[in-house]
């Protein structure tokens, strides 16, 4: 197999404003949810770890910039606040600017290319209060805060995505308590669902508009779908599954169209979203340029038994249950599958039914738990379990690159240990490793790894099974 990456991959890794930039409510910053969220109820947070200071990179992304080219990075992913750029969505923050600005242009002087995220779960509080995604307005706000961005650095920044894993916040928020407003209701769901589509396709719409030099993606978490056995039932619940996780976004990402199972699903169970003559046509505009594939595990569904069935569905249960394949390998520190040809099945999935269309890893990784108990006297994180993840996800996407995929980059989540959400400081993912005290950053093992792998362009043999 060829182990050599082509000319001008993109090597990095990704991050997101909430975070890293800490300085949560300086200079002219007003709150998103999360910020508002661990105000209200910080023992939903683990250890009571909220958004406030996290990795600190609004004071220190000077040396940042530094730390990404010392292990050869070419390129890094973070986005923008929202809140810091339009702190009432109306006003530019000068201040704002002035930080991305400097940043994003000492990354080029590094020779790092940034790909700016604009929405990474971080709604503003004051669009909130007003229905965050709920609200059909929601969707126009987005793409005034996108242009804003787009006029602001689209000199700068050559790489643009709208939105991180966009299902996340649907169901996470609105099936689930792990973000706000932590609701319950699938209708609902699907409602935002439907606005956060009608935000894409309008903030493509400002770009092409504007027509600057670059491009302009989205970040989607794409994983295979397999079913149990290849039973009807059990293929079914995975046509339903990857309709619902995988072509939801996908398709209208990609096609400009949503996909007919899907609609034919939501019809059957009365959950098609209020809209308006000109949506689909919109939608249909809103076709991009790449994508970001986001890939930790696969999804593994089973049927759903009869008897436990709704009719109408009242949540994700009631079209499929996930599987626990007995051969599973666990990452022992955190608990998700590791399933790296999982990267090879997406690869010949876009290849197939989307065109081919230009993408990059935009997030692969292993958090760890606890992760102090592999420092070495030296002080160095002896990540191999790492090393090793990186270096299996990097094979099978040399093998699909090999059979045409069209991938152009690896981004590992994430530069340095960063602040996750409920799970606060829980996973460590990071190459540095962060002191929470004194905000120092270390590079471990992988670091120096990449940074080889990088240097020669090629990937090394690792003497271990590949599985
Ligand atoms: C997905 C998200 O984009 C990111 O915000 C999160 O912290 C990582 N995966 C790890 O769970």
């Amino acid at each position: 197999m060829n182990r050599k990456f082509p000319e001008g991959f993109l090597w990095g890794a990704a991050t997101s404003a909430p975070q890293s930039e800490g300085a949560q409510y300086e200079d002219g910053r007003t709150p998103s949810t999360w910020d508002k969220w661990f105000e209200l109820e910080p023992e939903y947070f683990n250890q009571d770890q909220g958004p406030q200071e996290t990795v600190q990179v609004y004071k220190r992304y000077q040396d940042d910039v530094k730390l990404m080219s010392a292990i050869n990075h070419n390129s890094h992913r973070t986005s923008i606040s929202w809140n810091r750029l339009l702190p009432d969505g109306k006003t530019v923050n000068e201040k704002a600017v002035q930080f991305y600005r400097d940043y994003f242009k000492r990354m080029k002087e590094e020779g790092i290319e940034p790909i700016v995220n604009l929405f990474h779960f971080d709604m503003p509080w004051w669009l909130m209060e007003r229905g965050g995604w709920e609200a059909r307005e929601s969707a126009d706000h987005f793409a005034h805060y996108a242009k804003v961005a787009f006029q602001q650095f689209g000199d700068i920044v050559h790489y643009w995505t709208t939105f991180n894993e966009p299902i996340v916040h649907v169901t996470c928020g609105y099936l689930a308590d792990y973000h706000w407003p932590k609701v319950h209701d699938l209708k609902r769901a699907v409602q935002v669902a439907h606005h956060t589509c009608l935000a894409h396709a309008k903030a493509v719409i400002e770009f092409r508009t504007l027509d600057l030099d670059g491009k302009i993606g989205n970040i989607l978490n794409l994983s295979p779908v397999y079913p149990r056995s290849e039973r009807a039932e059990d293929l079914k619940a995975a046509k339903d599954a990857h309709a619902i996780h995988v072509k939801s976004f996908l398709d209208p990402t990609v096609h400009g169209t949503y996909p007919e199972h899907l609609v034919t699903l939501l019809r059957e169970h009365d959950l098609l979203p209020e809209t308006e003559a000109e949506d689909l046509e919109v939608i249909a505009q809103g076709a991009v340029d790449f994508l970001g594939v986001n890939y930790y595990q696969p999804i593994r569904v089973k049927e759903v038994p009869e008897a436990e069935r709704h009719h109408p569905a009242q949540s994700l249960e009631d079209f499929s249950r996930h599987y626990d394949w007995p051969e599973k390998r666990m990452n022992p520190y955190r608990g998700w599958e590791i399933y790296p040809k999982g990267i090879y099945d997406i690869a010949m999935m876009i290849k197939e039914d989307y065109n081919n269309i230009p993408w990059f890893i935009s997030e692969n990784g292993m958090g760890v738990a606890e992760e102090e108990r592999f420092i070495d006297a030296s002080g160095e994180v002896q990540d191999d379990y790492r090393i090793e993840f990186i270096h299996d996800h990097l094979e099978y996407a040399l093998q699909a690159m090999e059979e045409g995929a069209n991938c152009f980059g690896y981004h590992l989540w994430t530069f340095i240990d960063c602040w996750s959400w409920l799970n606060g400081f829980k996973n460590r993912y990071g190459y540095y490793r962060l002191d929470l005290e004194t905000h120092e950053r270390t590079p471990k093992k992988s670091a120096h790894w990449i940074k080889d792998v990088i240097a020669s362009g090629e990937l090394p043999e690792l003497n271990h099974e590949r599985k």
